[in-house]
């Protein structure tokens, strides 16, 4: 699974960013047939306004090289947070990378640390959290929203990175972790942050960091 560790060739299953040009970039996950709208199986053609990709002959390419459509050609991308985030499905609003690099210095994040983080929305900054803490770090993430936790799990696990995640439907602000000082670092991304802070500092360790993000801004670090 490609987000893990950096691999030369395309294999079945794989997430490949199909890049056309800066504006037209696309997350697709590597498989001869896709169920179609009516529920049956049919062979996974991607369309793009390049024309159109059958997805299994991806397989074997070498990552970064060419590949030809039917009116056009675009490049196969190894998977990267930073491209996650831009083809990512959204389900909320997510942090973009200059923010995400903002976060990360702030938290102190290293391979080996703890994190929570909520709420997960689209698990934008989980991913870019996951490549810096693997393979001995964990990320505990948390959202109020059922689907959300549950297709960010989905994806968390089809990217090989389920070892290092556990992501779980809580409520963060009425019903805190439920993790006594384990964390290095809690960053939360949710209305009304400062409801969630009392449980923050149980989470952590006596040395770890709480970072929050309040109207779009990061405007709050606590020690
Ligand atoms: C702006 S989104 C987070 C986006 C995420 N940082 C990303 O980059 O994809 C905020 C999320 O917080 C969740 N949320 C709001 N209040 C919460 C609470 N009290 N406990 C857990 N999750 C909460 C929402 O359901 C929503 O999914």
């Amino acid at each position: 699974m490609s987000f893990k560790e950096y691999k030369t060739h395309v294999e079945m299953g794989d997430t490949v960013i199909l890049y056309l040009n800066i504006k037209n970039i696309h997350a697709i996950t590597v498989s001869e047939e896709v169920k179609n709208k009516k529920g049956n199986m049919v062979p996974n053609i991607f369309q793009t306004v390049y024309g159109a990709l059958k997805v299994k002959d991806l397989i074997g390419m070498k990552y970064g090289s060419q590949v030809q459509m039917t009116r056009g050609w675009a490049f196969a991308l190894h998977p990267t947070p930073e491209l996650w985030t831009l083809t990512l499905p959204h389900r909320t609003q997510i942090l973009y990378t200059p923010d995400i690099s903002m976060v990360l210095t702030q938290l102190e994040l290293r391979p080996g640390s703890v994190v929570c983080e909520a709420g997960t929305g689209s698990g934008s900054l989980s991913h870019a959290i996951l490549r810096t803490i693997a393979p001995t770090g964990h990320l505990h993430t948390f959202d109020f929203h059922e689907q959300r936790s549950r297709l960010a799990a989905e994806e968390f696990s089809a990217h090989g990175l389920g070892d290092y995640v556990t992501a779980r439907h809580r409520d963060v602000c009425g019903e805190g972790f439920d993790l006594d000082s384990v964390a290095d670092a809690v960053f939360l991304d949710l209305p009304r942050p400062y409801d969630a802070v009392p449980f923050a500092k149980q989470a952590l360790k006596k040395s770890g960091t709480v970072l929050f993000s309040l109207l779009g801004g990061l405007n709050g670090k606590l020690r």
